[in-house]
């Protein structure tokens, strides 16, 4: 594995000139180099024991003392715009008193308790408040953990209710780190999937629809993402799989973790046309996107005519209180199942009052007011970067989901893996923490749904200028994309 581009400066940056943010706000500051003295400590007495994730320091330079509204403070003092929001399971910000209210009085009445087979008032509320929120024709509540389990869950249902092997999926999704879907779709480059986990049968993988990158076209769009249908009609149907083989599809109603693209109405449209000719079932993967995050309750009701089987739950659906995932289904699916899911720790009653109180307040209203606002700030102020700096790609928004998509030129828009972590380490000295990851071009900001609007667009300053900073010096990338992946393999 690389170095990456160094996180450390000594610089102390200033707001943005523009930033004109109301000076009651407080807006992150960056005092010392990256990590400071204090963190560096606690990284060289840890990282004899570490391992994984938590033993790479470069991509959050720093260790947290603790969470405030939208800042997170580092234990040296330094305070950082939180746009990772605890990878979208922290939607209100630090965790708000009424979502903590809720969850310490169930937890002083219930403690741990098993939801699956002791009954209890929070987990019975809850599948009942689903089943009211729920769209279409889903009705019913299968509870679980985390959105890995719920994946795995709903392939299982997928596969009982029509009696039928296959599932197809798009690239670039992301499921989890189980060795079943790892392995069978992730947005986890190849050095990932194929060099550490093993493959597995009954998933298969079609091109996300994307309008900007084409598999089948070269440069920038727009494109016709339902492309990718004709590919899946003309190509995959008649030469590969035969339709009644497939019991159904799983998709990102809008692909997080692969860079916030927004399928075209006209693939909705499409896509169920398909799904009703040949019996598929459709299970939308809203792990990431449900909830608010992208200005709807659930990401599917940005479009018309959406008609899902199974839509999957998960992090914002916690409400920043404590782990937890559902799946909801249609009687149809869940009514006659035979399947033994959940967990021992699915729908604890501490973790069920938690998601009560998110979704009393997504309902109090102003919630998914301020998500859709966050949306047209990151559109408009950093639409003008594309015009600013060839390496800009594309710049894209769904709700508080936002993405930056990082090219070496707009002509043949090949991948900048390493200008987009370096634009990270930049945006870090200025007091942002977004999400970035080694090997992809596109970096992202998914901040509290209620983050003040003037906290928002002074993050977007900061991050343009961040991107002027390595404009001005762009990192050398190499050869190719699939070279730095296997790079990163060895
Ligand atoms: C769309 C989607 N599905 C599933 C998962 C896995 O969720 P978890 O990390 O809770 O297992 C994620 C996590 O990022 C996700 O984004």
């Amino acid at each position: 594995m690389s170095p990456d581009p160094s996180p450390t400066s000594a610089t102390t940056l200033a707001p943005p000139a523009s930033s004109g943010a109301d000076p009651d706000l407080e807006l992150p500051s960056v005092r010392t180099p990256l990590p400071g003295p204090r963190s560096q400590a606690w990284f060289d007495r840890a990282d004899p024991h570490l391992t994984g994730a938590m033993a790479d320091h470069t991509l959050v330079p720093f260790v947290e003392a603790a969470k405030r509204g939208y800042l997170i403070e580092d234990v040296d003092g330094n305070t950082f715009a939180d746009h990772m929001s605890a990878w979208g399971s922290s939607p209100f910000g630090a965790t708000p008193a009424d979502v903590r209210e809720a969850m310490n009085t169930a937890w002083d009445r219930h403690g741990m308790q098993i939801s699956g087979w002791v009954q209890n008032i929070p987990a019975l509320e809850l599948a009942e408040r689903l089943a009211a929120i729920a769209p279409g024709r889903l009705s019913r509540v299968e509870y679980s953990v985390t959105g890995t389990l719920a994946v795995e869950g709903a392939v299982k249902f997928m596969r009982e209710a029509s009696g039928r092997p296959l599932v197809i999926t798009f690239g670039g999704q992301y499921h989890g780190e189980s060795t079943y879907l790892t392995a069978g779709v992730s947005s986890d480059l190849s050095n990932v999937t194929s060099m550490r986990a093993q493959y597995v049968a009954g998933v298969l993988t079609i091109p996300y629809p994307n309008r900007f990158r084409s598999p089948f076209q070269p440069g920038p769009g727009p494109f016709d993402d339902t492309a990718v249908l004709d590919y899946l009609e003309n190509y995959v149907l008649v030469q590969q799989i035969h339709p009644e083989q497939i019991a159904g599809l799983l998709i990102e109603p809008v692909l997080g973790e692969g860079g916030v693209h927004l399928p075209s109405q006209a693939f909705w449209d499409r896509l169920g046309a398909l799904a009703r000719r040949w019996g598929w079932l459709i299970c939308l993967d809203e792990v990431q996107t449900c909830m608010g995050r992208c200005g709807e309750m659930f990401a599917m009701q940005r479009w018309t005519g959406i008609d899902p089987d199974l839509i999957l739950l998960g992090k914002a659906f916690s409400a920043g209180g404590q782990p937890i995932a559902a799946l909801l289904g249609t009687d149809e699916v869940m009514g006659d199942s035979e399947l033994h899911l959940g967990s021992t720790y699915g729908f604890t009653p501490a973790a069920c009052a938690a998601a009560l109180a998110g979704i009393d307040r997504i309902e109090a209203g102003g919630v998914l007011d301020n998500a859709r606002a966050l949306e047209q700030i990151f559109l408009t102020e950093l639409a003008p970067s594309l015009a600013e700096f060839e390496q800009v790609g594309d710049v894209r928004a769904a709700g508080a989901l936002a993405a930056i998509e990082f090219v070496r030129d707009r002509d043949t828009i090949r991948p900048a893996p390493r200008f987009q972590v370096a634009v990270h380490q930049a945006a870090l000295r200025r007091g942002v923490l977004g999400i970035t990851q080694r090997g992809k071009w596109h970096y992202r900001l998914q901040p509290a749904l209620t983050m003040p609007p003037e906290v928002f667009r002074d993050t977007c300053d900061r991050l343009r200028d961040a991107i002027a900073e390595v404009a001005a010096n762009p990192p050398t990338e190499r050869g190719s994309v699939l070279e730095s992946v296997a790079e990163e393999a060895r």
